[in-house]
């Protein structure tokens, strides 16, 4: 079995996972949602202290499976760096009480492999990774080949989200609460300009649209729940069409290179992102796929998914080889 741990931002995760089968044996998850929420976002010394109550509280209960642990997977990049120093602390620990080799695993890979939890990985594929900190199209070739075709030129879908959210007043993370109230709004009463519609550039880029929202929000002589309805729905209308477009002008010159569409990520939770890209990928003949809900936001089961990967190459990282880095892309 692989014990895996995950505390790159805020959230205290650890796995279980058979190596062999891909069984997920254990997996618990405690965010820290509520106690950020206060400060309008993640507050780094506070994540920090509240990974060294979680994390051993939730190693206690997996103890059960320690004498049948062959290797411990940690993320150690990218992520906040006094969180990620959390969760490579407790797996060196471990890996000198439990003798067992050491595996880093790349927090983004493990995003992508959250698509393959209990099940085998099959290639080849695109990803659109769409989270807190990435807005990213990735062609995955073979079990560690990432190629991104396309990234943002300033800011992550998520991000933009939970800004919007942060405008109107809501709570953070603000993405799940904009798209429940999307739902009873208007999505047309606002005609945001769609982001890069009038040049032939292919990339994201979310900070212009942030901007109309900001000046909408302050057009408005009250914000009320009518309000808040309208801006969420308008907006996520048209982030999702700046989406589809982008993955459009890729398609139309990439026509059969890949058979589906993984959708990873915090965002990728969100239905209405997922309905729309379905009828895209359709006319092109693709199927999208996405992770259980439960497996988009960070967790320790993408971590061990990718960590098996690892574990099957061979390939362990030594103690003293074993850094945190904050910043990375798919090529470390
Ligand atoms: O993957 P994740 O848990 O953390 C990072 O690695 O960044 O993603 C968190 C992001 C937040 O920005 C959050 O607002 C967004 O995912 N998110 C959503 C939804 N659920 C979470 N955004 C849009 N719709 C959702 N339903
Ligand atoms: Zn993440």
């Amino acid at each position: 079995m692989l014990l895996s741990i995950e505390s790159s931002c805020d959230d205290s995760s650890i796995a279980i996972t058979e190596i062999e089968s891909l069984k997920l044996l254990f997996h618990k998850k405690i965010s820290q949602n509520e106690e950020h929420s206060k400060y309008g976002g993640v507050v780094p010394e506070l994540a920090s202290r509240l990974h060294i109550e979680a994390l051993p509280n939730i190693l206690q209960n997996s103890s059960s499976f320690f004498k049948n642990i062959k290797a411990v997977a940690v993320t150690n990049t990218p992520g906040l760096s006094v969180t990620l120093l959390e969760g490579v602390a407790m797996a060196k620990a471990l890996s000198i009480s439990l003798n067992v080799p050491l595996i880093a695993v790349n927090h983004l890979k493990g995003h992508i492999y959250s698509l393959f939890i209990e099940t085998k990985a099959r290639f080849p594929f695109l990803t659109l990774l769409i989270s807190g900190g990435h807005s990213q199209l990735i062609e995955v070739n073979n079990w560690n080949s990432f190629n991104v075709v396309i990234s943002t030129l300033d800011d992550s879908l998520g991000e933009s989200f939970d800004k919007v959210a942060k405008m109107l007043g809501l709570s953070y993370p603000g993405g799940a609460i904009i798209e429940s109230l999307a739902l009873n709004g208007d999505s047309y009463k606002y005609d945001f300009p769609v982001p890069l519609a009038y040049s032939s550039q292919i990339a994201f880029s979310f900070s212009g649209l942030k901007n109309s929202v900001r000046l909408a929000i302050s057009k408005e002589t009250v914000i009320d729940d009518e309000v808040r309805r309208n801006i969420s729905a308008s907006f996520q209308r048209v982030a999702t069409e700046h989406l589809v477009m982008q993955l459009k002008r890729y398609l139309k010159t990439n026509k059969n290179r890949y058979p589906w569409l993984g959708i990873v990520g915090g965002v990728s939770a969100n239905l209405y992102i997922r309905a729309k890209l379905t009828d895209l990928l359709t006319s092109f003949n693709m199927e999208l796929f996405a992770p259980d809900i439960q497996y988009c936001s960070d967790n320790g089961a993408m971590i061990g998914r990718f960590g098996i990967e690892l574990f099957n190459n061979k390939i362990f990282a030594s103690l003293e080889d074993l850094k945190i880095m904050s910043r990375a892309n798919l090529t470390n």
